[in-house]
């Protein structure tokens, strides 16, 4: 019934025994809160293929949401982690220092936007980046407002959460939010006012903007500004450049920090190392996570150097920030990518995806947009009928593709956007096989309806 695949092999079905005997485990110890997009119990990994517990292998699009830019064990990463675990794993950079927190922090200096003097502190996760980056922020500036903008994703914790757009399910019922957090317009460019040339989209956007600072909270009260260059959760937005500069050129005018949240669009993904360059920003502070260490759960806050030495001794860290093996792992896959050069490969990569949806999108009214800033690509999918959001059609492709063999995820308000994450690893003719796979899954559900 299923086509013969090069790649993909799913003949033990999805989940197999194996995976469904672990999954009914999961579900007595594990809450359900803690979602799975997939039912896929993994084995291994290895560039852009997952292996389960029962054989089955899988085209991986997801890329642990956009983690492994770099490939799922890079051996020249495994390799710095073995010889690492065999000197020291643990000292807590508080108590006892060593040389890769260093090297990373000017690693950090030397690759983000900028050429002035930077400094970088390490935490844990994308959160705790935010969290740290808004607490060097209202230390340098003595102010406490900061401004995220609306489809904007920030994070699980408290703060994480009062900076995120999408109510359900990440803040439903979680409230109270933290206080003089505020949220803006972020351009929608699909939406776009009919009339409007893009130019005049942009310089609107920027207007209400101004107009927020009017009637929503004063400049001087604020901060930091919070943006995401490309929106990640929020369905991967490409905002026009004239905004993002609009709104760093207020910032710039205001004294109000400006914090690029590079977690999701970092390290190539964008067909640059850091997606602020497209839209020629250097912002004040810049918050990373995700694709810096293959799947070490790392993050880092790069800034200017004067606002980065704000807070005192003890004001920012903590146990594990940067640990030891988090630090080795990302110096090597910075290494990589620079060697390999991944962003060329992201373009590349970006590139195929979008001509063959481009082209699928002759056949299928039902895809709206499709988009994409290097390999950070999205497919939007609307009812042509209704103009209402395929929210159902995407939950039945995204299953029929991990059933077929090619975990992907979803991404926007709606939930009706296909996002691209595929590790930038990815051979041409693996990539070619997930779009057929994903092509089949979508003819076939398509034509049923
Ligand atoms: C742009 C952005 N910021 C912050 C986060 C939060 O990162 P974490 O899940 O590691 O806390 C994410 C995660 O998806 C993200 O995409």
């Amino acid at each position: 019934m299923s086509k013969q695949r090069t790649f993909v092999n799913v003949s033990a079905g999805v989940p197999g025994p194996k995976g469904a005997a672990i999954i009914a485990r999961r579900e007595q110890a594990v809450p359900s809160g803690v979602g799975n997009n997939t039912p896929v119990v993994v084995e291994r990994a290895s560039g852009a293929l997952l292996t389960d517990v029962d054989g089955n292998t899988y085209l991986d699009f997801a890329g642990a949401i956009g983690t492994i830019n770099a490939g799922h064990c890079p051996p020249e990463v495994v390799q710095v982690l073995k010889e690492q675990l065999d000197k020291y794993i643990h000292t807590c950079f508080h108590v006892a220092m060593y040389e890769p927190y260093v090297q990373l922090a000017e690693k950090l200096a030397e690759i983000t936007p900028g050429d002035f003097a930077k400094k970088t502190m390490f935490a844990n996760s994308g959160a705790e980046a935010v969290e740290n980056a808004v607490k060097i922020a209202r230390k340098y500036t003595g102010r406490q407002g900061i401004v995220s903008f609306t489809r904007g994703f920030h994070g699980r914790t408290l703060l994480g959460m009062s900076l995120t757009s999408k109510v359900k399910p990440y803040k439903f019922k979680m409230g109270p939010f933290a206080p003089m957090t505020y949220k803006a317009q972020f351009p929608y460019p699909m939406n776009k006012p009919a009339g409007l040339t893009d130019a005049e989209y942009a310089q609107y956007c920027v207007d209400q903007f101004e107009d927020f600072l009017l009637t929503e909270v004063s400049p001087e009260e604020l901060a930091a500004v919070i943006m995401e260059p490309v929106q990640g959760e929020g369905g991967f937005v490409i905002p026009p450049v004239e905004f993002v500069q609009g709104i760093y050129n207020i910032c710039k005018k205001n004294n109000i920090l400006f914090i690029a949240d590079e977690i999701q669009t970092g390290f190539c993904r964008t067909g640059s190392m850091f997606a602020s360059t497209h839209f020629g920003i250097e912002p004040d502070i810049i918050t990373m996570s995700k694709s810096i260490a293959a799947g070490l759960p790392i993050s880092a806050v790069t800034g200017r150097a004067e606002i980065m030495d704000a807070p005192t001794a003890g004001e920012i860290g903590g146990t594990y920030g940067g640990s030891p093996l988090g630090c080795v792992a990302a110096l090597a896959v910075i290494e990589k990518m620079e060697k390999e050069n991944l962003a060329k490969r992201a373009q590349e990569i970006g590139d195929a995806i979008q001509k063959h949806f481009l082209a699928l999108q002759k056949e299928l009214p039902v895809i709206a947009d499709v988009r994409g800033l290097g390999a950070m690509c999205a497919v939007e999918f609307v009812d042509p009928q209704t103009g209402e959001p395929a929210k159902e059609l995407i939950g039945k492709l995204t299953k029929g593709c991990c059933e077929n063999g090619v975990v992907v995820l979803s991404a926007g308000v709606h939930s009706n956007i296909l996002r691209f994450l595929t590790p930038l690893v990815i051979t041409d003719e693996q990539l070619q096989e997930g779009l057929d796979i994903m092509t089949d899954v979508l003819k076939g559900i398509y034509v049923t309806n």
